[in-house]
Formats: C-alpha cells, structure tokens, sequence
C-alpha cells in the first residue's frame, strides 16, 4: 500500500475510524516502530479521535513524521471545530467523562504519548497533538 505522510484524513463519524487507524499503522510501521509502540499509537489514535465523532462531530487528523535532536518520531494532530473543553485541568483527571465514558481517553493517550499538547477554547474547538518517538 502507498504511504503518505504527511497525510491528512477527516473525522465526521464513527465511519471514518477505520480509515484513520489504518493510516496510523502504516505511518508508524513505515518508521519501524515495534510492536509495543504500535499498539500505544493505535490506542491513543483511536481514542482521540473517537472524542472527535462523539464530542465536536467534524474534525481532522494530520499524521506526519516529526525529527529532532536525531530522533525520528510520528506526530498526529488532531484539530476540531466542535464545542471545546470548558475544564480542561479536569478533562486531563482520569473518570472525567461528559458522556457515558470513563474519561480515560485523554490521560490515557498523554500517558502513552512522549510529548502531548492539548489547546481548546469553549466555542471554537480542540487541538490535541501526540507525538511518540521511534526508540
Ligand atoms: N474533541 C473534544 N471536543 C470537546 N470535548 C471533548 C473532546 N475530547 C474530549 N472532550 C471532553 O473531555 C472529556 C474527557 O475525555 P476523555 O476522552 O478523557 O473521556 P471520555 O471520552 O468521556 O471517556 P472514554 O474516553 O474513557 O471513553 C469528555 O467527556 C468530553 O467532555
Ligand atoms: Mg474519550
């Protein structure tokens, strides 16, 4: 299958996850990540993009190779227009959860993660950005 990276795929529904997780897979198996690391960026690939469908209804990733300080890495960056997230120090507790979930998603995919961003503004959207190192 052809790779390309940076690539950017939509996120609108529970339909456009599959999409997405294969395209992760194959970003991170392109630059060699082992097994244990695959799985890290495919959870917390799927969970964050899973609160896009269920919490902002339309969004985006952007997979794209990171590299610095002689390391190579994969960054994915996850950007929506949705409602945002009015308690942000509390969405990043674990069992926070708006929904039926067990607000797990988000401290989970920054435990996972090397280096993890999170920007939102109530009103204009969410900006997450998960970056996993190649070791
Ligand atoms: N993209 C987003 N836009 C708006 N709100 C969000 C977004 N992502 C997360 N949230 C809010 O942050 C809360 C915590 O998210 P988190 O993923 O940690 O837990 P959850 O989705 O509720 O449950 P789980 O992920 O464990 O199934 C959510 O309940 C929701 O209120
Ligand atoms: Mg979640």
């Amino acid at each position: 299958m052809t790779e390309q990276v940076p690539q950017t795929l939509r996120i609108d529904d529970e339909a456009s996850l599959p999409a997405v997780r294969r395209a992760v897979d194959e970003a991170g198996r392109s630059l060699g990540f082992g097994l244990v690391d695959q799985t890290k960026l495919m959870t917390a690939a799927s969970e964050l993009a899973r609160n896009i469908v269920l919490y902002a209804w339309d969004g985006k990733v952007t997979i794209e190779h990171s590299a610095g300080a002689g390391r190579r890495g994969l960054r994915l960056t996850f950007e929506d227009g949705g409602p945002g997230i009015s308690d942000l120090e509390r969405a990043m507790q674990d069992g926070y959860s708006t929904g039926k979930g067990m607000g797990l998603g988000l401290p989970g995919a920054k435990r996972l993660a090397h280096e993890f961003f999170i920007d939102s503004k109530p009103g204009i959207g969410t900006r997450v950005v998960f970056v996993l190192w190649r070791r």
